[in-house]
């Protein structure tokens, strides 16, 4: 399948950088974040996003995933691997590949919720389609607003695949 370009690799990672800085300049920098990355898709992003923050960061992972195989949200959650540590108090950053419903986000952000009260909870997205938005979930920061096209690369699968293109691609 023949893949267009619609952002490269410079541009993500200078667009990256640019929102690492915001995020800096948001929080404190000797106040600990607890930075929890959405596998499998938010795995390239929040290992760039990662390197330029200036805050003591802990890396925690979930496992979450509500397309499947296809190229439209199931409209239920799996949970393949959700264990965090205690959130309480805790600054929190989520990380995420894309929002589309919404779905996953507010899957996740109930789950934190009922984990305790954390001290704030941010969330950031490389991509925003908000063309699709069926849940209330608003990042706080986003690199990129994408319209209805399926995109792929960068840590975005297509039936597992395309995940380790350095590119973001779509299949016309
Ligand atoms: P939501 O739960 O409907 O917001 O969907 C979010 C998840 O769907 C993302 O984390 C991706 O895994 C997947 N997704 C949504 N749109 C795309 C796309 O254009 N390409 C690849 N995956 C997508």
């Amino acid at each position: 399948m023949e893949l267009k370009t619609l952002i490269d690799e410079n541009k993500l990672n200078q667009r990256i950088k640019e929102l690492a800085d915001e995020i800096n300049n948001d929080f404190t920098c000797d106040e600990p974040v607890i930075a929890i990355c959405i596998l499998k898709g938010a795995v390239m992003f929040y290992a760039e996003l990662m390197k330029h923050l200036k805050m003591p960061v802990k890396m925690e992972f979930v496992r979450l995933s509500s397309y499947g195989n296809s190229k439209t949200s199931s409209g239920k959650v799996s949970a393949l691997n959700i264990s965090l540590p205690p959130l309480e108090n805790q600054k929190v950053l989520v990380v995420e590949d894309i929002v589309d419903t919404g779905l996953t986000l507010n899957f996740l952000l109930n789950y934190i919720k009922e984990k305790g009260q954390a001290k704030e909870v941010k969330l950031v997205t490389l991509f925003d389609k908000k063309c699709a938005r069926k849940y209330n979930v608003h990042p706080d920061y986003c690199a990129f607003d994408v319209d209805n096209k399926f995109i792929v690369g960068f840590g975005l699968d297509n039936q597992e695949f395309y995940r380790n293109i350095p590119y973001i691609g779509y299949i016309e």
